[in-house]
């Protein structure tokens, strides 16, 4: 079914990113400019909506993996629902990304619906760091949900970004601490969004690939090893210790395989996180499920039109509410 969105570059719809919310308990610095935070979308989709999109898209694209994004998905009162409403389309692998803030606390109801891998941001180790970066949240809270997820056996990954003038000293006792936890550290280069595509900040803050890998050298030995066609990161293998990866935008671009779908909580397809392109989708979701499949079918045929060539370019509005 999927090879029906095939474009020039062969790349496909694989993955479905689903913001459940677009508000966050945190206002992280490379996020928004001002400390305020994200609040939720004015008119967000319901359950029911949420469920029939994904259902849609699902029939229609072949997904294999579906992630839960946000905002920050787990401060959403849908959260329970949604999860039970998932539990009615099958869906091989359910991801979620969260800042951890209350991992420990839903961690049961993930587990219940058969969330599998978890990607938790923590950008630093450091109280004081984090507060100056996250401006919300605290950072013990995170670390108890980090060790009760390892301790379920979740596959855990976690995502960094670093940042030359907050935590470019975190980069090595970041790598320490997943290593010996055997969760997988993502690296993020800073992405030109928001704020960030205009000013000074992201010249300021940009903390390259190569800045990462010279400071890991100093400390660990490591080899490039392979990762997933589709995959954004660049995965490396410390022998005898674990994996590391580094989601590269700038250094490494990924566009030409990227196999990634967003849903926003206010209804709409994003077929590429460096576009404003945006297609709305609750006004198919009353239709017939014939007719309604064949609208979703002309929405993500214009999303994969959306897609960059090569790499990222630079966009203003879309990562806060979407997720990465
Ligand atoms: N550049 C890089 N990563 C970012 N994230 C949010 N904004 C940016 C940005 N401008 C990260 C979050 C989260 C992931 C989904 O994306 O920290 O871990």
């Amino acid at each position: 079914m999927n090879s029906m969105y095939q474009d020039p570059y062969n790349r496909q719809y694989r993955k479905l990113r689903v913001s459940l919310t677009s508000a966050c308990n945190y206002a992280c610095q490379y996020c928004v400019p001002d400390g305020k935070k994200l609040l939720k979308a004015k008119h967000e989709l319901s359950v029911e909506q949420f469920i029939q999109a994904i259902s849609l898209i699902v029939e229609s694209a072949g997904i294999e993996q579906l992630r839960i994004t946000g905002g920050e998905p787990l401060i959403s009162n849908k959260l329970e629902s949604f999860l039970a409403g998932l539990k009615t389309i099958n869906i091989p692998e359910l991801c979620l990304t969260t800042n951890g803030q209350f991992l420990e606390q839903k961690l049961p109801a993930l587990i219940d619906a058969g969330v599998n891998r978890i990607n938790v941001s923590l950008d630093t180790l450091d109280p004081v760091q984090f507060k100056q970066i996250c401006r919300g949240g605290d950072l013990a809270t995170v670390l108890r949900g980090i060790d009760q997820a390892v301790e379920q056996g979740i596959k855990l990954k976690i995502n960094m970004v670093p940042l030359k003038q907050h935590n470019a000293d975190q980069v090595v006792p970041m790598l320490e601490y997943c290593l010996e936890r055997g969760i997988e550290l993502r690296y993020i280069e800073l992405m030109k969004m928001g704020h960030l595509t205009t000013g000074d900040e992201f010249q300021q803050e940009f903390w390259s690939m190569k800045s990462l890998l010279d400071q890991i050298s100093t400390h660990y030995d490591y080899a490039p090893t392979r990762a997933p066609n589709d995959s954004t990161a660049v995965r490396f293998q410390i022998p005898g210790q674990g994996d590391f990866g580094i989601i590269a935008n700038e250094s490494k671009p990924f566009c030409r395989t990227c196999s990634r779908l967003r849903l926003s909580s206010a209804g709409f397809i994003y077929g590429c996180l460096s576009s404003t392109r945006r297609h709305y989708i609750a006004d198919l979701l009353p239709l017939e499920r014939e007719q309604g499949l064949e609208a979703m079918h002309q929405i993500l045929s214009a999303a994969m039109k959306d897609k960059q060539d090569l790499s990222f370019t630079g966009e203003t509005t879309v990562m806060k509410m979407i997720g990465g």
